[in-house]
């Protein structure tokens, strides 16, 4: 049997995570969103690209959920995107709409799916789709720490002028302003940062890393990223669809991990065909410990207020 994707949101995101799951042969893909024709021709093209780019999967777009029965892994990217000047907070009640429709349908026509949600703000939005679902916690699961420290890997390489492949990040905590980059635990080759970095040096790349998807924002003007979120998120796909147990930061819903509870929270985690398998808790330092519980405290905001819209 071959493996099902399916991708709500066609727009950038949405669209991108098809091209990277193609090209990997992840398994056939289909396309949903609300725009009439966009999803469907999206999919006839990315599937006319097959011939040439030598992948064999059937990639279709769609404007219900009927043709994604069955999925085993679907990645929701549908929302607003963030304009100029916007934090990823403000996007808040509007992509909750978005979201509990995209799980409600996911839910119906793929009961026994593993939902990755990409939209922002994101640790918020997989807590919508951990709520609405009531799938366990191990089938959702949030992207963003694999696109932050792919920005922490990609600016510690640029620096040292060495590959990215030999830098090794990990950036803990919500996908926001306030989220983790941790300098004690990020190595090149296994040397560690402190020992070529100096350290005013490191908290800029630091700084960057945090708002490194406002510096693209701010370039785009009418849009945000969308290659490195893509990738991002179909990484994690590939390794829970091949069971690979990748260990890879994602935001996972903790019970007392970390001393945090019933929140969303980026840490490290083992995917693999059961969603997450594993959460890694390390030992954290004082400081570490206590930024990662501020950014905790920053979801917790969003996530109330979105309990007291579902509440009212
Ligand atoms: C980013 O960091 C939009 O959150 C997304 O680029």
């Amino acid at each position: 049997m071959r493996n099902k994707i399916t991708v709500v949101g066609a727009g950038n995101v949405g669209a991108n995570c098809a091209v990277w799951a193609a090209k990997k042969e992840l398994g056939d893909i289909v396309l949903v969103d609300v725009a009439e024709g966009v999803p469907q021709g999206k999919g006839l093209d990315l599937a006319q690209a097959g011939p040439v780019e030598g992948y064999d999967v059937s990639i279709t777009g769609a404007n219900d959920y009927g043709p994604t029965a069955g999925s085993d892994v679907v990645i929701i990217t549908a929302g607003f995107p963030r304009k100029p000047g916007m934090s990823r907070d403000d996007l808040l009640l509007a992509n909750y709409e978005v979201v509990k429709t995209a799980t409600e349908q996911t839910v119906a026509a793929s009961p026994n799916a593993i939902i990755i949600v990409v939209t922002n703000p994101l640790d918020a939005m997989a807590q919508v789709a951990h709520m609405v679902s009531k799938f366990p916690k191990n089938r959702v699961i949030g992207m963003a720490g694999v696109l932050d420290s792919a920005r922490f890997r990609t600016f510690i390489a640029q620096e040292l002028n060495v590959s990215v492949e030999n830098v090794t990040a990990v950036v803990m905590g919500g996908h926001g302003d306030t989220m983790v980059p941790l300098v004690r635990l990020s190595n090149v080759a296994g040397i560690p940062l402190t020992e070529l970095i100096p350290e005013a040096r490191l908290a800029e790349i630091v700084s960057r890393t945090a708002n490194g998807g406002a510096e693209i924002v701010k370039y785009l003007k009418t849009g945000s990223a969308y290659y490195a979120p893509s990738a991002s998120a179909v990484e994690m796909a590939e390794s829970i669809l091949r069971d690979k147990k990748k260990v890879l930061p994602c935001a996972a819903y903790l019970e007392g991990e970390y001393g945090i509870n019933g929140l969303f929270v980026g840490v490290p985690c083992k995917l693999g065909a059961n969603g997450i398998e594993k959460v890694y808790e390390l030992k954290l330092t004082d400081s570490e410990t206590a930024a990662l519980h501020k950014s905790a405290a920053a979801v917790k905001e969003l996530v109330d207020v979105i309990k007291a819209k579902m509440a009212a």
